[in-house]
């Protein structure tokens, strides 16, 4: 570590104060027995009301949300879905879960979201979905991906795990689509520890994702079940959290829009350093700052990274492409997918950041490119 740098700052992280401790506290002494769900319904309840959807049901993970959604969906083995090359893996393990087979679309050089044009390239006759993710909190192109998903009759999943907070022509990220799910992770903007929600306003889709998600009961016949389940439970602490955290949730996004502002100031003046964009008719919630570095100065974003380690700088890569990971690897063409991650990195944002802090980030990035 580096002396000058005492303080750790860290990429993430939330803002919990006495509210959140005294939800939690409250539901621990009474969210027992017949108030066994008490702070889930209301979590459910008020954060669908937030996003302007009919139905909710809170989980324990948007990973699990995802999973009930493909299966809600209707999706199934041999089945393909476009994706888009850049996203956290967990937006797509759920689709190998029940044999489907992710379709990797390129990104847009600016808002780093797939690419309609190139959905349309990749469609065939397998194809029965598009998975669309506001990724980094901007929400994609949703008047024309929506345009592409009715003209070929795809379903429409959007994982809006990164955009709590983001709009787009007014409308809330998450409303958009047959269902969408969120994160509520601790690395997120609004938090519970773990846990996350699947948003719908069809009532088919929430019957479904609620019955695969209580081990397939047979609604009419106790302990009987019809098929083989899941449980993605939130349990009623996390979704008091998530009470307190939604009741502060316009304070926590302005938070992240200060935070960036902060950034732009200061990295506006360092040429070929190209941050997150907010396209017309957009509100991005800037879940994560993310600096994308201009070809000339060949970065190698894993030693920029471990260079600012050393001032106790936490950062990120930008996802890789999914693609090109162990885990998946296989070849396809998303030339933008490649180029951008190749040269971009997450910057602290938690919600306790100070602009102080934020001048320490920009001064040692600047210290390592020379300018
Ligand atoms: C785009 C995206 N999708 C899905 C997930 C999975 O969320 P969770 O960790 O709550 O399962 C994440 C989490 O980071 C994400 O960023």
């Amino acid at each position: 570590m580096n002396k000058n740098y005492k303080k750790l700052i860290p990429i993430t992280g939330p803002s919990i104060t006495e509210k959140e401790v005294d939800y939690v506290a409250k539901a621990a002494k009474d969210g027992w027995n017949e108030n066994a769900t008490r702070y889930v319904n209301l979590f459910e309840e008020k954060f669908s009301k937030y996003v302007g959807r009919k139905f909710a049901l809170a989980t324990s993970s948007c990973t699990g949300a995802l999973h009930l959604a493909y299966l809600a969906s209707g999706l199934k083995k041999g089945d393909e879905v476009i994706v888009p090359n850049i996203t956290w893996i967990a937006s797509i393990e759920p689709l190998y879960y029940i044999g489907a087979s992710p379709v990797f679309a390129d990104i847009e050089p600016d808002t780093w979201c797939m690419d309609p044009k190139d959905i349309e390239r990749k469609i065939t006759k397998k194809t029965k979905a598009i998975l669309v993710v506001d990724l980094y909190g901007h929400v994609a192109d949703m008047r024309a991906i929506l345009k592409i998903a009715k003209k070929y009759k795809l379903k429409v999943i959007e994982d809006a795990a990164e955009a709590v907070g983001s709009e787009y022509y007014g409308k809330k990220a998450g409303s958009f689509g047959g269902v969408s799910c969120f994160s509520f992770h601790g690395s997120k903007t609004l938090v519970t520890g773990e846990g996350g929600m699947l948003l719908t306003d069809n009532e088919n889709i929430i019957k479904k994702a609620r019955y695969y998600n209580d081990h397939c009961k047979d609604p009419k016949k106790l302990f009987w079940n019809l098929g083989i389940g899941y449980k993605y439970k939130m349990s009623n602490f996390q979704a008091a959290c998530g009470l307190a955290q939604l009741e502060r949730v316009n304070e926590l996004v302005a938070k992240k829009r200060k935070i960036f502002s902060w950034y732009k100031k200061y990295l506006s003046k360092v040429p070929g350093v190209s941050l997150n964009v907010e396209r017309q008719g957009t509100k991005n919630a800037y879940w994560m700052v993310t600096a994308v570095f201009d070809k000339k100065y060949k970065i190698n974003k894993e030693n920029l990274i471990k260079k600012l380690a050393k001032c106790n700088i936490q950062s990120r890569p930008f996802f890789y492409p999914l693609s090109s990971l162990p885990a998946i690897r296989t070849k396809v063409n998303t030339p933008v997918s490649y180029d951008v991650s190749s040269r971009a990195i997450n910057l602290p944002c938690g919600q306790n950041i100070t602009k102080a802090d934020v001048g320490t980030v920009c001064s040692c990035l600047v210290k390592y490119f020379g300018v």
